[in-house]
């Protein structure tokens, strides 16, 4: 059969925390034409301690390429029509590989992972308390959360790695890093590259002269030749050089040009360009950005101060607000694998519906301690006002109020630090797909909540920064560009009274979650 005749496309990976994808899009009208998934697997060694294995990853990501092209194909869709790919990936999650081997020298320790509370409170003590300058030059609070105390903790207790780094063939990066070198060639030529948002995940990165910070680095300890060199979002890095057995050969020779953190891509993906836009993306954990433009904004209110985007090397970098929730769609997981009360992620809806409420059951998913906007590393998950009644559906209900009630907590902190309370709130990711947590977020935040038709908006983002990379120019990054996305409206439905009740029984529930841990 005669293949369909199609504008330039282009492809993304997604590689998140619980899974992998890599999907196709249209560049002249962004739709989505192809994809494929893989779960990946995590490891939790010891009590607090996350884990996932970087070969693992790779080879998922080679899997979801290979079966999304074999999808094309069938389609018709020629695979020489991919242009670009671009890279989202979660942040933070720490690699350290040899160069000369290409072989990972530890797990990659995922950005959940609480191993490193020590170092944290230790080093704590050495930021004096009129001079916070990891907070002023990264935008971050001290935390196990980013990356520099995961790499001090990899240099201190692996053998492996101190010997590679004596021997000057560490390499370190985030997982974009880890994925780039390894498509571009890996041992033989890979590009040694991060982006500038997913250099501010690390604690090493200076936001405002955007460039790896020596003071930062002997704060930490951490040798600055390991380092990847920083990028923009969008530019050609490389070259796609797939010397493994992948039958999707066609992709050589293709350019990676786009490079995002997934939360950042999911700002772009969601033509979130504007001062004061924002959008809350539910993957593992949940993530509020709002785009603060060329500002560095510093919260009052335990947010972050992250890198937005920068997309092309002359372009200018945008920041944003970030209210981040470590365990959104993870609860889920946790009732599926650790509890088993349910077999897929999807039957979580059906239970919740059936009761659709959670008879005064509250469950605080406090599982690495909470993030915003509190920054507790001492709490620790409860599930409280339990009776007799209470049954396996008023948990999944629970669990789902759970991640609405913490987006509530990080819109109430964003709207307190910019002034004008969001009207509305933009949503995207996995669990969107959840109808009674549309409907349960929109009574809880007691405002609209306003989904795209296609919620793959992370790797959308992705493929409009790899598209619009200079020397590929398939991708326009003109708002009027998706005007034609249609999008799906969640309007409160409870009164306000009843929606500050509910909040205000969650707050108490969040005060007894905290102190577990000393
Ligand atoms: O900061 C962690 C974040 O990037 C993880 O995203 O989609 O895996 O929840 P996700």
């Amino acid at each position: 059969a005669k293949k369909a005749v199609l504008g330039p496309l282009v492809g993304a990976v997604d590689q998140g925390t619980s899974s992998t994808r890599f999907l196709v899009f249209n560049s002249k009208t962004a739709e989505l034409l192809s994809h494929h998934q893989v779960e990946i697997k995590q490891e939790f060694p010891r009590e607090g301690w996350v884990e996932q294995d970087p070969k693992e990853i790779l080879q998922s990501v080679y899997e979801c390429i290979e079966k999304t092209c074999e999808k094309l194909g069938q389609l018709n869709i020629d695979i020489s029509n991919i242009k670009a790919i671009g890279v989202s990936n979660q942040r933070e999650t720490t690699v350290v590989w040899d160069k000369l081997t290409g072989e990972p020298l530890y797990n990659a320790v995922v950005w959940l992972d609480l191993r490193t509370q020590s170092t944290v409170e230790n080093l704590s003590k050495r930021i004096p308390g009129n001079n916070n300058f990891v907070k002023s030059k990264t935008g971050l609070p001290l935390s196990t959360y980013f990356s520099a105390v995961k790499l001090r903790w990899l240099l201190d207790n692996v053998r492996k790695v101190q010997k590679a780094v004596e021997e000057n063939r560490a390499l370190f990066g985030t997982i974009d890093s880890w994925l780039i070198w390894s498509l571009t060639g890996g041992v033989n030529g890979g590009v040694h590259c991060t982006d500038v948002t997913n250099a501010s995940r690390t604690m090493l990165f200076n936001i405002h002269s955007l460039e790896w910070d020596k003071e930062l680095c002997e704060f930490f300890g951490i040798p600055m030749e390991i380092l990847p060199n920083v990028r923009s979002s969008s530019e050609i890095y490389g070259l796609m050089k797939i010397s493994h057995s992948l039958k999707a050969g066609a992709l050589e020779g293709v350019p990676i040009s786009g490079c995002l953190g997934d939360q950042s891509a999911a700002l772009v993906g969601q033509m979130c360009f504007q001062d004061g836009q924002a959008k809350n993306t539910y993957g593992t954990g949940c993530f509020l950005l709002c785009n603060t433009g060329h500002k560095c904004v510093f919260s009052e209110h335990g947010l972050l101060t992250t890198v937005a985007y920068k997309l092309g090397r002359d372009k200018p970098v945008y920041y944003a607000l970030e209210g981040s929730v470590a365990i959104a769609g993870a609860v889920i997981r946790w009732l599926r694998d650790n509890l088993g009360i349910i077999k897929s992620s999807e039957e979580i809806e059906k239970l919740a519906k059936e009761v659709g409420t959670s008879y005064g059951c509250y469950f605080v998913p406090a599982f690495s301690g909470l993030y915003a906007p509190y920054w507790e590393p001492s709490a620790r998950g409860i599930i409280c006002g339990l009776t007799q009644f209470t049954n396996k559906c008023h948990i999944a209900f629970a669990a789902l109020e759970a991640v609405c009630f913490q987006t509530r907590e990080i819109l109430d902190a964003m709207n307190r630090d910019c002034g004008i309370p969001l009207s509305h709130l933009q949503v995207d990711g996995g669990m969107t797909s959840n109808k009674i947590l549309m409907q349960l977020q929109a009574d809880i935040l007691y405002i609209p909540v306003v989904k795209p038709s296609m919620p793959e908006t992370t790797a959308l983002g992705a493929a409009m920064a790899a598209g619009a990379a200079e020397g590929v120019g398939v991708w326009s990054l003109e708002p009027e560009d998706l005007s034609a996305v249609t999008m799906e409206r969640f309007e409160p439905q409870i009164n306000a009274e009843e929606s500050e009740i509910r909040y205000s029984t969650w707050k108490k529930a969040v005060m007894k979650s905290m102190g577990w841990v000393t």
